[in-house]
């Protein structure tokens, strides 16, 4: 395993906010994840996956773990479904795409989500009324303290939205996840957006589905090649009956869904928008024009500018609407 010194990390995030780490390793197997875990016992760790999700603010003084193991094999399979462990190195949309144009269904909502498949457990992806947690049945990692390997079964990883037992604990790192995906593909209409992409198709296949996706979000978010981002930057708040009763008499018509037992949840975008803050720009961060849920980097290197204006809107958002936006994206 090739370990590197005072590694650049504007390249391993999407903000391309620039800082230093002193350590940087990609191990290739869990065994030589478990090394390396040995190896840096005493140094600060921070594991990276393909770093759509996070940004720097300063550089960090401790050993950086890129997982890197690849692969995609069949584990079981059965006139109903098929049982597929992905390595955590691998591309997030090159392993959706393998199991689309294999017909595997469960997964084709999740189409061009910028991830690894390391990362998708950690903050359950979602899109398209589907999230990722429908299809897990298996998270394989090794504890960042001891160097051993633990599997999760999906009950174990204690799922929410945007949420799990890896985001809130820190403390494994995933080397590859199996997931059971249908060999049949019905379409089920789920979420407004996607319903009307697919007008006039008479029963869309799965690859239709996906296609459909990856038209819309093209369309509506911006490619992090031309305008660094990381995608939706804030959770959708959750809101008691009280919250949102509260809610509804500044904003009539925000969008609340009701999320059964936790509440409701409304829209983080258009209370964003309703705030004055829709491609709105300050210095050189600001929200991207067709979406206000994206954070854009029009020339910074320096993540501090991107907090800071993270800070901006939740002031304003909490000022006029009296709700506290929570980052999705994890700043370091
Ligand atoms: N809206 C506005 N202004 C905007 C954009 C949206 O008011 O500028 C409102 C509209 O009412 C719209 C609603 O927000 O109907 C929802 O917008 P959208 O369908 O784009 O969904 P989102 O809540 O903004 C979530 C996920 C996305 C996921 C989409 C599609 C979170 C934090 N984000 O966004 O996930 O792609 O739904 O399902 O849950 C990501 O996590 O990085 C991500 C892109």
């Amino acid at each position: 395993m090739t370990i590197r010194y005072n590694v650049q990390l504007q390249p391993y995030n999407s903000f391309r906010t620039r800082a230093t780490a002193r350590i940087f390793c990609e191990p290739q197997t869990a065994g030589e994840l478990s090394e390396a875990i040995r190896t840096f016992s005493n140094e600060q760790k921070l594991v990276l996956g393909a770093g759509f999700n996070l940004f720097f603010t300063r550089d960090f003084d401790g050993v950086i773990i890129k997982p890197g193991m690849r692969g995609i094999t069949t584990i079981t399979e059965n006139e109903e479904y098929v049982d597929i462990e992905a390595g955590a190195g691998e591309e997030w949309d090159h392993f959706v795409g393998f199991c689309v144009s294999h017909g595997y269904a469960g997964l084709e909502n999740l189409s061009l989500i910028p991830s690894s498949v390391g990362a998708s457990p950690i903050q359950n992806i979602g899109a398209y009324g589907t999230e990722v947690k429908d299809t897990i049945i298996l998270v394989k990692a090794v504890d960042i303290y001891s160097g051993e390997l633990r599997e999760f079964t999906s009950a174990e990883c204690d799922f929410g939205y945007r949420d799990s037992i890896f985001k809130r604990t820190g403390r494994y790192v995933i080397t590859s996840v199996v997931f059971r995906l249908g060999k049949t593909f019905v379409y089920k209409e789920k979420y407004v957006d996607l319903s009307r992409e697919l007008e006039g198709v008479v029963a869309p296949t799965i690859t239709q589905v996906r296609d459909a996706i990856i038209r819309i979000r093209t369309r509506k978010l911006p490619d992090f090649n031309l305008l660094p981002n990381a995608g939706s930057f804030f959770k959708n708040p959750m809101l008691t009956t009280d919250e949102k009763d509260a809610l509804q008499k500044i904003l009539p018509d925000a969008p609340v869904y009701n999320v059964g037992d936790d509440g409701f949840k409304t829209s983080a975008a258009f209370l964003i928008e309703k705030a004055g803050y829709k491609g709105k720009r300050k210095g050189m961060v600001g929200t991207y024009e067709r979406h206000a849920l994206i954070i854009v980097n029009y020339g910074t290197e320096n993540g501090q500018e991107i907090a800071a204006f993270m800070e901006d809107i939740q002031q304003e958002v909490k000022k006029q609407f009296g709700i506290l936006l929570e980052p999705e994206v994890w700043i370091f």
